[in-house]
This record gives C-alpha cells, structure tokens and sequence, in this order.
C-alpha cells in the first residue's frame, strides 16, 4: 500500500497544524485507518443515540469537520437516505480515502471538501447538524474551531464536539498499572505536538466561549460485557504504541508489560473493559 504513503504530506498549511496527522500518528496509515474504523464501530450503538437526541434525521443538511477516512460518515448516510452530507477533512489522503469507499454509493448527497475546520470556505447558516469528532483535541486553538463551526450553522442548529479525555480513558478489570505509562506517554506527544489529550472535560467552555448556547455535555461509553471484548482490540490498536517507542516517549519494557497484562486480562473471564469519550453539544 505504498500508494497511501505517497499521497501523504501534500498540503498542510502550518497554521492548521495538529497534533494528528495519518501519516505519522502510528507505525503506518494504513493500520491507523482500521483502527479509526474499529473505533466507530466501538461506539455506535451508544454514540448514534446521542446524534438523534441532538437534531441528527434524515432529510437535513449535515456538515462533518475532521471526517477523516469518513466511517461515520458513511454510517450516517446509510441510515438516512434523504440525509445530505459535507465533510470537511485537511488531509488529502483521507479525502481521498472517504471518496474511494463513499462517492460510488453516496456521491449525488455526499460532498467532501478538502479544507481546514478554521477556514472551511463554507457558506454561513447553512446546515441543521455539525459533528466534529475526535477533532477539538488535536488543534492549538479549538475555540475558533468552534467559532467557524457555529458561523456555518442555521440559526437553532446543533453542533455535536466528541473527544477524549485521557486521564479517564480506558479502564479495566483487573487494573493494568501499566495502561497508565502508556496513556502519559500518548498524552505527552500530542501535547508536545500542540494538542490537548485532556479536552474531554473541557469542552462545555470551549463551546460556550466559540460561541454556542444552550450547551449540554454527556459521557459516551462502551463495555466489554455490552459490546464484547475483541472490540476494543483494533479500536486501540498496535500502531500508536509502536510509535510511542520508535519516537521514544515509551520504553519496549513498559509496552511489553502492557501486552502481557492485556493477554492476561483477556483470560480471566471475569474481566471488565470500559473505554468513554465525551459529548458536548450546542445551538446556534
Ligand atoms: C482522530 S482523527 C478522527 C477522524 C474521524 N472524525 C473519526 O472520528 O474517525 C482526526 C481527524 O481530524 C483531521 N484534522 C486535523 N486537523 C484538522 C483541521 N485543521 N481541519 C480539518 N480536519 C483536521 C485529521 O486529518 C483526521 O482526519
């Protein structure tokens, strides 16, 4: 799969940085990309019941900012078909990623547009739904993210921010110790990269100060003993970690341990796993 890796590192304006970038997030695109989809699948029987609760339908225009390889995206437009859709993605390998697995389907409602969720070139009041997901964390200055969001909201449109926080990330039953190393190392690197890995609890402000009312905040969650626990195995995923040590915020020691721990976790059948992510919302 050379093919994705050339297509990286395109264009990137460095006022839009983040700390997130496909290219070099995990060992490489193409197991991050699974992991992002095993992710979605993770969540949906919860998270899709919160987009309903927030305005989510079909026959409305909805934006997506951050879209990335489009897996919810896809969801979406598969369970509302009158829905019409725009996702807005910086990185021209997901652009082209989304369009390669939703145009052939979705194409006559789908619009993917290659552009920077703080610029999207957008027209004002224009959509009944916005979702940002696992987005905010990784920007230098998610409130004029949100800003640009609500200029291109209708007026009584709802926006939906999702994002992790994590300090509370994953926990498990039996404790793993060293999950902990793993998610400082994780929190240090984005940090180190401009991001916030700790946004979860604040994004009811940062909503609030771009602009939004009536803002509410919820905890989307996913359980082994609910979804099942070879879940969880692709939605964290080798690739990230593998990073971690190559870049050298991790020791191969501690990860070692993480696996073994995981592999002993995976064999006590009384073992439990709770991973959140965090929903804020508001109107325009
Ligand atoms: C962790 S991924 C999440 C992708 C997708 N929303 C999901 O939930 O699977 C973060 C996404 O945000 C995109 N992104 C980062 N900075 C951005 C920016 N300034 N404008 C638009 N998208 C951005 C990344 O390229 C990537 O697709």
């Amino acid at each position: 799969m050379t093919e994705l890796t050339e297509l990286t590192d395109v264009t990137d304006p460095a006022e839009h940085r983040s700390s997130y970038r496909v290219s070099s997030i995990a060992s490489s695109p193409e197991r991050e990309i699974e992991r992002l989809s095993a992710q979605v699948e993770l969540f949906w029987p919860d998270e899709s019941r919160h987009y309903r609760d927030n305005g989510l339908r079909d026959g409305i225009a909805m934006v997506e900012l951050g879209s990335g390889p489009g897996f919810t995206t896809g969801k979406i437009l598969q369970l509302h078909p009158a829905i019409r859709v725009t996702a807005v993605e910086i990185d021209p390998l997901l652009v082209e990623v989304a369009g390669d697995r939703l145009s052939r389907a979705y194409g006559d409602r789908l619009d993917i547009v290659q552009a920077s969720i703080l610029d999207t070139g957008l027209p004002s009041d224009t959509y009944d739904f916005a979702l940002t997901r696992l987005v905010l964390e990784h920007l230098p200055d998610p409130v004029a993210a949100v800003r640009e969001v609500a200029r291109i909201l209708k007026p009584g449109g709802r926006a939906v921010f999702v994002d992790n926080d994590f300090e509370m990330h994953l926990m498990t039953s039996p404790h793993i110790p060293a999950l902990a190393e793993l998610y400082g190392a994780y929190c240090r690197s984005r940090a180190d990269e401009g991001g916030n890995p700790t946004i979860g609890r604040e994004l009811p402000g940062i909503l609030g100060r771009g602009g939004l009312s009536a803002v509410t905040f919820t905890v989307v969650s996913a359980h082994s003993d609910i979804v099942g626990s070879k879940s969880f195995l692709g939605s964290e995923g080798v690739g990230i970690p593998t990073k971690l040590v190559r870049d050298g915020y991790l020791s191969g020691k501690a990860l070692g341990e993480v696996a073994r721990s995981w592999r002993d976790l995976m064999r006590n059948d009384k073992h439990a796993i709770l991973r959140q992510m965090y929903l804020s919302a508001g109107e325009k």
